[in-house]
């Protein structure tokens, strides 16, 4: 039996993530995750900071702080948000670990002594204020093309050129304004991947018929662009250094760009999970070395702009380095999820980061918006209006509601305890057979990661429920034949067992609550094993239930108007 790897592309250090960031990887990987454990299967779902690159030290700065303390602060904000939302994975490491340093040189050695890195030299722009290299994108000036006066030294974004920096009239820093910055000279370390065209697409093609199109056209789209060549350090302080073996002297001080360790910390935070727990490298290595690939399926999640790195960039790494690490099986990849049709901003205090999130609602509200629109095959947009609409149907008026409607009933008249008077009959026999097959598609659409087919059929099966119950109506038969009623809520108490079972990889917490009304659950609910002929015929005669306070309040429209005000509610222009 095959080991299930997953990893979720890894946060930036800087800032808490807004809800886009959630579901475009950490959130999919998770409710994966959970599926996989629920089967019974040896899961481990890794996750982690991503603590290096410019964008890192700015921030550190920006707040007065030391880089590496800065980073060891967010890193623990971080921690504890995803926590919050029930982000169940196996380990968060971070990319400046120790771990990630060795593998990251690790690799870079390999790839020299392959002949995979070459140094070249390479014009970069010295600002003399703040006494160091700026990338590209931290160079603004006027377009030379349009005029455009705040250009930055990779591309307009007014015309969307492609810009060199020395393109660029007025050249100045992003970082101070200061204009005093000159264009030096500075070797650089740069990976050969076009010598790995080939062997790319050949294996891409051979996921033809299990990657999602998005991640096909994209990795492809580079193939066929001509891959070009990349450089892979930097002229910064906080990074992996380059070792002095490697480049000839010529890289002294230099550091690894982001982009590379980055993805080498999915393997860098396996080793940190192992060794936080004292066991040996034996014990990360069956992840990332198995003795054959097929002992461990390696699933990736992320958003859209990451499918190049991890397609061909990171490929290339692995491949190049001639050892025999494990490569990724599966690449979930996925769309934008907008803020009223346009960018979730910081800056521009425009929609909700997952703190102020769990400030206003509990986490399952939002794992269930999130995944039942994910932005599988198109950009999705969250509004306030769309948001309260599904909790209020799907949560409160579907799943909320039943669970209530049988567990008060049952405490009403049955004495909280499973009545065990009359036989199931043709109702019971129809409901079993369509969740019978409704269970087989929902966990059908699991194992493709087609999470929105999935939420929808988790839905159709609470759906199914309800309109059980509709049609058993016990509160109507009660008044003339006991037996009817008790079958009618015997059914309804195992089904809410049932919910519990079934939705325990998207909503947790709910799923928990759920499954308690009628028995204690186990830390991981396991998957409902069918045929529900038995599932829905277990629980016992004369077994106490409890009624669970309200699941989910509904969102009123003083809640969405104040939401509005307060995030931003207008579409984007
Ligand atoms: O785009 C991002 O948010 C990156 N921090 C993702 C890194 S994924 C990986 F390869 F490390
Ligand atoms: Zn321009």
């Amino acid at each position: 039996m095959t080991r299930f790897l997953i990893t979720s592309a890894l946060p930036y250090i800087n800032g808490v993530k807004h809800l886009g960031n959630l579901v475009g990887s950490m959130l999919p990987a998770d409710v994966y995750a959970r599926f996989r454990r629920a089967k019974g299967d040896d899961t481990l779902f890794i996750c982690a900071t991503d603590e290096h690159g410019t964008p890192a030290e700015l921030a550190a700065l920006e707040a007065g702080q030391d880089v590496a303390i800065y980073c060891l602060e967010q890193h623990t904000i971080q921690a504890d948000i995803g926590a919050r939302f029930d982000l169940s994975w196996d380990f968060f490491g971070r990319s400046s670990s120790q771990q990630n340093r060795e593998l990251t040189q690790h690799f870079a050695r390999a790839l020299w002594k392959h002949g995979h890195l070459e140094v070249r030299a390479t014009k970069q722009v010295y600002s003399h204020v703040e006494k160091r290299f700026l990338p590209d994108r931290y160079v603004i000036g006027t377009c030379p093309y349009c005029g455009y006066d705040r250009a930055r030294g990779d591309q307009c974004e007014n015309c969307t050129r492609v810009l060199d920096p020395t393109d660029l009239i007025d050249p100045r820093s992003a970082v101070s304004g200061s204009s005093e910055i000159e264009i030096r000279d500075s070797a650089h370390l740069f990976l050969k991947q076009s010598e790995f065209v080939e062997q790319l697409r050949v294996w891409i093609s051979s996921h033809a018929n299990d990657w999602p199109n998005l991640v096909l056209s994209i990795a492809r789209k580079w193939l066929d662009e001509g891959l070009r060549d990349r450089g892979i350090t930097r002229d910064l302080e906080w990074g992996v250094p380059v070792p002095d073996d490697i480049g000839d002297g010529q890289l002294k001080g230099k550091v690894f760009y982001v982009w590379f360790d980055a993805p080498i910390e999915y393997i860098g935070a396996t080793k940190e999970w192992s060794d936080a727990r004292g066991k040996s490298d034996s014990e990360w290595q069956r992840w990332w070395r198995p003795a054959s690939p097929e002992d461990v399926t390696y699933f990736e999640f992320m958003a859209k702009d990451n499918v190049p790195f991890h397609t061909v960039g990171f490929p290339v790494t692995i491949l190049g380095s001639g050892e025999n690490w494990k490569l990724v099986d599966r690449v979930k990849g996925f769309n934008w999820l907008t803020y009223y049709g346009g960018k979730f901003s910081t800056s521009q205090k425009r929609g909700v980061f997952m703190d102020t999130a769990l400030e206003l609602l509990p986490t399952d509200y939002w794992r269930w918006y999130l995944m039942a629109n994910a932005p599988e095959n198109a950009d999705s947009s969250f509004t306030w209006e769309h948001f309260a609409a599904v909790v209020n149907k799907d949560l409160a008026d579907v799943l909320g509601n039943f669970v209530n409607r049988v567990t008060k009933f049952c405490a009403a008249r049955f004495d909280g305890k499973v009545p065990g008077e009359g036989s199931y009959g043709t109702k019971e026999t129809a409901l079993i057979a369509e969740l019978d097959r409704r269970i087989a598609q929902y966990e059908e659409h699991l194992e493709q990661v087609e999470f929105r087919k999935a939420l929808a059929e988790l839905r159709a099966i609470w759906v199914a429920g309800n309109e059980y119950l509709t049609r058993a109506a016990p509160w109507i038969a009660i008044k003339t034949d006991r037996a009817k009623a008790a079958v009618g809520v015997r059914m309804g108490l195992n089904l809410v067992h049932l919910f519990g079972h079934l939705s325990w990889p998207v909503i947790p917490s709910a799923a928990r609550v759920i499954h308690n009304a009628i028995m204690e659950a186990p830390d991981i609910i396991p998957w409902a094993a069918g045929p529900m002929a038995r599932f829905l015929d277990q629980l016992g005669a004369g077994q106490a239930i409890r009624v669970p306070d309200v699941l989910f309040a509904k969102i009123t429209d003083e809640q969405v108007a104040e939401w509005q005000a307060r995030f931003g509610g207008e579409e984007a222009s």
